[in-house]
């Protein structure tokens, strides 16, 4: 998935960034905005770092998926993925547009229903749900429960049993396909942790349709994320297709496929497929078997939506090159240090905007040498107190950052036109150790 370094093509200039993404603008003035609002003024309120979403970006995403979903005439149930960004305002707007969720926590879970998703339109997902969670989500009324082994099968049935509900059942098989993503995100090979090996899975169904508390209703993939072509996918669904017709021509019924989530996203230049040509790959491989079609898709809805804002704290030159350091690092974004991850960075002021550029390294305050956005990046001389933005940030982005380096989470902020606001306030630093006990024999 974008590896940092190892790309031989110039990087998009600012400008080209920008130009790819509809919710920016660099105005000659007030400089980059998101949506209207200039991020100047929202880091004058609210300090550096800070997250800043598009709700209109997140809006028109989910349309079009929509759009192109039933354009393609596969009347498909958005559910989605919780995790790419959990914070109640983004699944609020969600909610309003029609989507369901895909979860994978009793957290998850709680998240959704606070935010208005109700639990019968709600997927719980996961390798390793644990006997709390199964049961608060079966008293919710959970619409499905994506299984991923034997053991859990049987788990849910005990529980179902005991508390006197019925769990619809999807069995999510592993359909040993490598989505062709980076390896800590690919779910999908017969290696990994997820799903039921596939020449186990219709001996399994049958199991589940014996077994009290139980009722199957199909079959799930998740193949993995940031997935950048269609060939995967289609192998996948292949798979799923095979599956549903050899399990019905035994009698069972298979009313749902889950297609999972996945669709990638060009952070730097590199070319993704569009939903349009998701939606085909869906309709190939399934559109004879007249079952009800979920996607669960996450990145593709709210990365592109969100920045992370951040402030220089100083320039460096040393014999090695030079360093901007911002004061947002590895524990607000990981996804650099973790995944090797481009992101675009784009200076907030109109006059760094256009002022000369040369390479550097930026770079977080944190102690680890990961702690390291971009190398050698082309960027403006950057005084002490100058903003960039970090593109394409909305998903995996707050919802994977931590307090290292005793570093307080990032307040957040939702855009929407002209109107923005804090959806997320930035904690005090006393927060961070409010739960912690120094033992007596301590004292
Ligand atoms: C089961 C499941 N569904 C959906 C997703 C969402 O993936 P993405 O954000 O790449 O669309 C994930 C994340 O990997 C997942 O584990």
């Amino acid at each position: 998935m974008t590896p940092m370094p190892a790309t031989t093509t110039p990087d998009p200039t600012p400008a080209e960034l920008i130009a790819g993404r509809p919710h920016l603008a660099m105005h000659a003035m007030d400089g980059l905005l998101i949506d209207e609002v200039p991020l100047n003024a929202i880091a004058d309120i609210t300090g550096t770092p800070v997250w800043v979403y598009s709700a209109s970006s997140i809006r028109r995403r989910y349309r079009m998926l929509v759009g192109a979903l039933s354009a393609a005439g596969v009347e498909t149930h958005i559910h989605y993925a919780v995790k790419a960004n959990d914070r109640l305002a983004v699944l609020r707007l969600l909610a309003a547009e029609g989507a369901g969720a895909d979860v994978v926590s009793e957290g998850e879970l709680r998240r959704a229903c606070e935010a208005g998703i109700p639990a019968g339109n709600i997927v719980f997902s996961g390798v390793g749900k644990t006997e709390r969670e199964v049961r608060f989500a079966l008293i919710q009324g959970i619409a499905q429960i994506n299984v991923e082994s034997a053991e859990e099968l049987e788990m849910l049935s005990a529980i179902a049993t005991a508390t006197g509900h019925t769990a619809q059942v999807a069995l999510r098989i592993n359909p040993d396909v490598d989505a062709g993503t980076h390896a800590k995100i690919t779910t999908g090979r017969a290696q990994d942790k997820f799903g039921i090996p596939y020449a186990d899975a219709a001996a399994l169904y049958r199991r589940a349709a014996a077994l009290p508390g139980i009722q199957p209703v199909g079959l799930a993939a998740h193949i993995g994320s940031q997935i950048l072509s269609l060939a995967p996918y289609r192998a996948a669904f292949g798979r799923l297709a095979e599956l549903t017709r050899a399990l019905r021509a035994d009698g069972l019924p298979v009313r749902v496929i889950d297609c999972g989530g996945g669709l990638g996203i060009p952070y730097r230049d590199e070319p993704a497929p569009l939903p349009a040509a998701l939606a085909g790959a869906i309709r190939s491989a399934l559109r004879d078997l007249d079952a009800g079609v979920l996607i669960e898709p996450g990145r593709w809805l709210v990365g592109p939506a969100g920045v992370l804002l951040s402030s220089v704290i100083l320039a460096k030159q040393t014999q090695g090159g030079r360093f901007v350091v911002l004061d947002a690092a590895m524990n607000d974004l990981v996804r650099p240090a973790m995944y090797d991850a481009w992101h675009g960075i784009v200076p907030v002021s109109p006059v760094d905007a256009v002022a000369a550029p040369a390479p550097a390294d930026v770079v977080g305050p944190v102690c680890e040498s990961g702690d390291t956005f971009a190398r050698d990046r082309l960027l403006p001389p950057l005084t002490p107190g100058a903003r960039v933005a970090i593109l394409d940030a909305g998903a995996y982005g707050s919802v994977m950052s931590s307090s290292y380096n005793a570093r307080l989470p990032a307040a957040e902020v939702m855009v929407d036109g002209s109107n923005w606001s804090v959806i997320r306030q930035r904690e005090a630093l006393a927060d961070l150790w409010r739960g912690e006990r120094v033992p007596h024999w301590l004292k």
